[in-house]
């Protein structure tokens, strides 16, 4: 990390620190004129966030909308790489001039999207995202999207900066903003509609946490994914979206909602698989993922932990499947629940119930050790490529929370809360559409 420091400060990237006289400054964190020559590139740059604490209360997008699909900013404990300017999407290009890595190596969350043709996302009044000192955001890494390189390549040659103007400030706010995220496992049978289910009972007996704005993450076969808040066994939305529109941060659906103890969090994606194959959750975008990013504010500084409700998902897990049913109260979901914006079309699940059809190893028998589901095997490539860079105390634990049975584990109320452990940091290295 030192090395890297030292690297931007030689590189002449400019570090956070905000001249003492001024309370808040704008910082220009650009990408330093790349020329990606293939499209549908995605560039990561990072940048040290500092040994102090900085407060951005503000994103602008400075976007060549022809050649910036789209443009992400994740904060990371530790970037996916140590270059100022490395390739991280997938299909990472082997004749790049550039290195290839994931967009975080460790502790990743995202904290703004930007894609053109997108509302703009506003940060309510004296909410602030916190970086840099002890946070756990150590570095600010953009990731911009290169769709079309035409004007990168000859005769033009041409560079790019695109990115975003951060409003930053030393002052700490009165309020801190987070991103909890839902997010499920599993698979989707070939030529069906298939149900993404997450529900966690809220975790923590003080905070109260006010969402503002949430993101829909699937790939090719997510058609809505909608997020609720249940309180005494009343649904209420948080956001509805289509994730074929573009991912952005968008208004939640009821500004003044807010989330408590008792209340419970609850998502659903709704899939359509039109191929013959069954599609599972994994990092690629012939996989699918199954995410909801709900960014919320607390009054004062303490954010919500856990900050990530996870669940097997289907066939495995199902809203029918939250411990407790009388709070749940599959009764009062929403008619719109499985409904795209802008459509009355309900769709509804294909397959009705858990059977053996399709799932090898599910159904009637016991689930043995050798009986992998699509799931196991995600999570096993996944396992594969996350261990490698982890201590075994770290990968032991981490192992033992994503592959421990859902029900009966101590300290969750059906879905798993986990810390943004290895499942969801491997997963947001890879996020992308
Ligand atoms: C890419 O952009 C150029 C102009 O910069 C345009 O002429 C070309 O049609 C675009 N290509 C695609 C595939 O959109
Ligand atoms: C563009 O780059 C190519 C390869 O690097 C080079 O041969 C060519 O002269 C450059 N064109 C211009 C106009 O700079
Ligand atoms: C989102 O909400 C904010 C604050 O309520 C408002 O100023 C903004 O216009 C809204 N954006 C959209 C796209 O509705
Ligand atoms: C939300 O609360 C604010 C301030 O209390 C109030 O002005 C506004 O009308 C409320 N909005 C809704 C939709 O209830």
């Amino acid at each position: 990390m030192l090395v890297y420091f030292m690297a931007m400060v030689l590189m002449g990237v400019s570090v956070f620190g905000a001249p003492k006289e001024r309370t808040t400054f704008s910082f220009q964190f650009l990408m330093p004129d790349v020329q990606p020559k293939k499209p549908d590139t995605y560039l990561c740059h990072g940048i040290d966030a500092g040994e102090e604490d900085v407060f951005i209360t503000a994103f602008s997008p400075r976007a060549n909308k022809d050649v910036a699909h789209h443009i992400l900013l994740y904060g990371c404990e530790e970037p996916g790489s140590t270059s100022s300017v490395w390739n991280c999407g997938e299909m990472a290009k082997s004749d790049s001039k550039y290195d290839s890595a994931n967009v975080c190596a460790r502790g990743s969350q995202i904290l703004y999207a930007w894609a053109m043709d997108a509302p703009n996302l506003h940060l309510p009044k004296d909410v602030a995202f916190k970086v840099g000192g002890n946070t756990g955001v150590k570095t600010l890494v953009l990731q911009v999207h290169y769709k079309n390189v035409s004007s990168f390549v000859e005769p033009e040659n041409a560079t790019d900066a695109s990115g975003l103007i951060l409003t930053t400030t030393e002052q700490p706010q009165k309020r801190r903003a987070g991103v909890y995220l839902m997010v499920t496992g599993g698979e989707i049978p070939g030529k069906s509609i298939e149900y993404l289910e997450a529900a966690c009972a809220f975790p923590d007996a003080e905070l109260e946490i006010h969402p503002f704005a949430y993101r829909t993450h699937a790939h090719k076969l997510g058609r809505v994914i909608s997020g609720y808040r249940v309180r005494d066994q009343h649904w209420e939305e948080i956001g509805r979206q289509d994730p074929r529109k573009p991912q952005m941060f968008y208004n939640v659906t009821s500004p003044n909602l807010t989330v408590r103890q008792g209340d419970i969090l609850a998502s659903r994606c709704t899939m359509e698989n039109n191929y013959d194959h069954n599609v599972r959750i994994g990092p690629t975008q012939n996989d699918e993922m199954c995410n909801l990013y709900i960014m919320y504010y607390v009054d004062g500084d303490r954010l919500l932990e856990p900050n990530t409700c996870y669940t097997q998902g289907a066939p495995r897990w199902y809203w029918e499947d939250f411990p407790d049913q009388q709070a749940i109260n599959l009764a009062g979901v929403p008619a719109t629940v499985s409904v795209v914006p802008g459509d009355k079309m309900v769709m509804e699940k294909t397959i009705s119930e858990k059977s053996d059809d399709g799932f090898p190893g599910l159904g009637s028998h016991d689930l043995g050790q050798n009986d992998k589901t699509g799931y196991d095997a995600a999570v096993d490539d996944l396992l594969d490529e996350a261990v490698s860079n982890m201590e075994p105390d770290e990968v032991e634990q981490l192992v033992a929370e994503a592959l421990s049975p859902q029900r009966g584990h101590p300290g969750t109320t059906g879905g798993r809360q986990t810390r943004l452990g290895w499942l969801t940091s491997h997963m947001y290295g890879h996020n992308r559409y």
